[in-house]
């Protein structure tokens, strides 16, 4: 941890702008204040207060980004669906105790002309990165943008999205940005649905509904717990789960190496048991770590 110095409650700042946040932090570095930073697209629920009050528990400056970042939605997918609540996810921010609000406009974030973009090949190809084609070169490329804006201390995310968090940890092994990453546990409803954004967009019955993807995550956990050590075997349990509830509709349903994301046939070590189902016009993922 690396409390330096215990946090003195000052209003918390908007900026908008990359040429403010870039000049913010470099004051702060300047002054060898520690940052921590939470990248969201905003739409506030209990897991991304988590990870803020992680951050700040352990850094004496944290920073929120709330960005709706068009490049990682695919063909066929409606970014202006995403839902938008700046105002109520500020109000959160301030009430503990952020520092900096960082919401920068497209135009701001992708000037005219811009066309870097960061692709983490292997790590990207499979799962969420075949179902959503140039997801992840959408994700890497706004992260590296935003952790060379804001170049924190820390990065928090949340391990809901598994593979997204690998996606990471390979660019801040490989680009060097002098970030630390820490993963926090995902948030769940108390029946077993993760925490999403999405999920406020679910009807009533699709919301009904949406356990039965964390069910199949534990009937395979479990069903590993009792010894099956067949990644064919376990998957088919999982799906038989997800059949049984017929508003859902399977993406996939993997038992994966957890650092390298192939699946594995024989299960030993650590398995990550990764799932994504459709529910009427919205999409959920999740996943559980478990040891054979
Ligand atoms: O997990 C998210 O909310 C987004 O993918 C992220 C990391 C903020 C990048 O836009």
């Amino acid at each position: 941890m690396l409390n330096k110095a215990p946090h003195v409650a000052v209003a918390m700042r908007t900026i908008r702008t990359v040429h403010a946040i870039s000049t913010w932090s470099r004051a702060l570095h300047r002054q060898g204040v520690t940052i921590g930073m939470v990248p969201t697209m905003g739409a506030f629920h209990a897991g991304h207060l988590a990870l803020i009050r992680a951050a700040r528990r352990s850094c004496e400056a944290v920073v929120v980004s709330v960005f709706v970042n068009p490049r990682q939605f695919g063909r066929g997918e409606d970014v202006s669906r995403y839902p938008r609540r700046l105002r109520s996810d500020a109000a959160l921010c301030a009430r503990e105790g952020v520092d900096v609000l960082f919401a920068p406009t497209q135009e701001g974030m992708y000037p005219p002309g811009f066309e870097a973009s960061v692709s983490v090949r292997s790590l990207a190809r499979r799962w969420e990165g075949e179902c959503r084609p140039g997801h992840f070169e959408g994700v890497a490329t706004v992260v590296t943008k935003l952790l060379s804006l804001v170049r924190p201390e820390i990065v928090f995310f949340g391990q809901k999205d598994f593979q997204q968090t690998l996606v990471v940890k390979r660019l801040v092994e490989d680009l060097n940005p002098g970030t630390r990453m820490v993963v926090l546990p995902t948030v769940r409803d108390p029946d077993g649905l993760a925490l999403s954004s999405r999920n406020p967009r679910l009807t009533p019955a699709e919301r009904r509904a949406a356990p039965v993807l964390c069910a199949a995550l534990q009937a395979g956990r479990e069903a590993i717990r009792s010894g099956i050590r067949s990644g064919s075997r376990i998957r088919k349990m999982m799906h038989q789960v997800v059949s049984g509830e017929r508003l859902a509709q399977v993406d996939y349903l993997a038992v994966c190496d957890p650092s390298t994301l192939e699946p594995r046939p024989r299960l030993t070590g650590t398995v990550v048991l990764l799932g994504a189902i459709r529910l009427g016009r919205t999409r959920l993922i999740d996943n559980l770590l478990v040891r054979t």
